[in-house]
């Protein structure tokens, strides 16, 4: 077919991140709500077989790129399966991972061609690993970031800036990029249903900027594809680059091109979007899916589903928790 995925504002989407489960083996305080959350119950959640069968449908609609993320992506069952069918549908296919299992999973990534991983990792020291994840995997998780470099996988790290708890890092992530081939991707702490969000404990692009440049001297801007959601840059001589997620400081919403699918088959238009669309049960129904998702598209705001001047409590509040979006 000729139809595509395209918004009010003209906008192409071409790219879709599904979410595959809302557990998770860790618990970061910016994620996971200090109380949990209500776990999806199992009738609710896609099966893999449905996950494929959406993927597929959203590929004929012109999806060429999925990211797989969670929750803990690695941790829903017959993982290895999935991606390996998803691998067929000839898209790009990427991952968002704390790294934890990643190396079960590295062979098999090579061997299907999916070399992009973007893994989660706030601080360098395990301590404050222990304290922001509450659990004590640190050893593991650079275990495997070693792992995958070794493997020539394309890494990018996240690291969620939150002042007092990480900020004085930054220059550590920074001096990684001086001989490791990855990006460190320095993220805007941002506001999901209970996540205690508060722009004071936030360190903004600019902040993160000056930081990097008092150490290390004058950065060079690198040209960001094109749909990226992050300026990206680089330290003269260093091998790996830096990047900037600045969704409070600087939004990159006008050339969105995401498209979100949660593990219970919603779809959400963007990351900010209270309101969803269920896919799940029409598709279970069989009922026909492409209008569907063509005209929930026509729905999606210009920008941060509203929040075009400041985020709003009233508003980040109805949305779901960061750990059943994926990111
Ligand atoms: P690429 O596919 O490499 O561009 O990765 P990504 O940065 O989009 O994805 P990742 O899962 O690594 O997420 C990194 C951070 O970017 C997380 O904090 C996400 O919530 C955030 N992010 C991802 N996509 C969007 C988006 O469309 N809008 C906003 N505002 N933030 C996003
Ligand atoms: N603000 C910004 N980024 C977040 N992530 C999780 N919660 C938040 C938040 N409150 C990031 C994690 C993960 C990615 C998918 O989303 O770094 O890698
Ligand atoms: Fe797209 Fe929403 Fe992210 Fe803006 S905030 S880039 S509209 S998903």
């Amino acid at each position: 077919t000729n139809k595509k995925i395209v918004d009010k504002f003209g906008r192409p989407h071409t790219y879709l991140r599904i979410s595959l489960t809302d557990r998770c083996n860790l618990r970061c305080f910016y994620c996971m709500p200090e109380d949990g959350i209500q776990l999806m119950d199992k009738p609710n959640i896609m099966s893999l077989e449905e996950i494929i069968a959406l993927s597929a449908i959203f590929r004929i609609l012109g999806v060429d790129t999925i990211r797989l993320t969670g929750g803990e992506p690695l941790v829903r069952k017959n993982f290895g399966y999935l991606v390996e069918e998803l691998s067929k549908l000839g898209l790009t296919l990427k991952i968002t991972t704390n790294g934890i299992l990643l190396d079960k999973y590295l062979d098999l990534f090579q061997k299907i061609g999916l070399n992009k991983i973007n893994l989660s990792l706030d601080t360098l020291d395990k301590v404050n690993s222990v304290f922001i994840t509450k659990r004590d995997y640190f050893d593991r998780i650079m275990t495997n970031m070693e792992k995958a470099l070794e493997m020539d996988m394309e890494l990018k790290l996240n690291f969620v800036l939150i002042k007092g708890v990480n900020d004085k890092e930054i220059n550590d992530f920074v001096e990684l990029t001086r001989h490791k081939n990855l990006t460190v991707k320095f993220i805007e702490f941002m506001p999901f249903k209970g996540n205690k969000w508060d722009w004071s404990k936030g360190v903004g692009k600019q902040e993160i900027l000056d930081t990097v440049s008092h150490k290390f001297g004058e950065v060079e801007e690198l040209v960001n594809p094109k749909h990226s959601t992050s300026n990206n840059y680089k330290v003269p001589g260093h091998i790996g680059s830096f990047a900037i997620v600045s969704t409070i400081t600087n939004p990159f919403c006008s050339e969105c091109n995401r498209i979100r699918l949660t593990a219970d088959g919603k779809m959400k238009n963007c990351l900010f979007a209270n309101s969803e669309t269920d896919l799940l049960t029409p598709f279970r129904n069989g009922e026909e899916m492409e209008e569907l998702i063509i005209n929930a598209i026509k729905t999606k705001k210009y920008s941060r589903d509203g929040m075009d001047v400041k985020m709003d409590a009233e508003h980040y509040e109805k949305n779901r928790s960061m750990i059943s979006i994926g990111g």
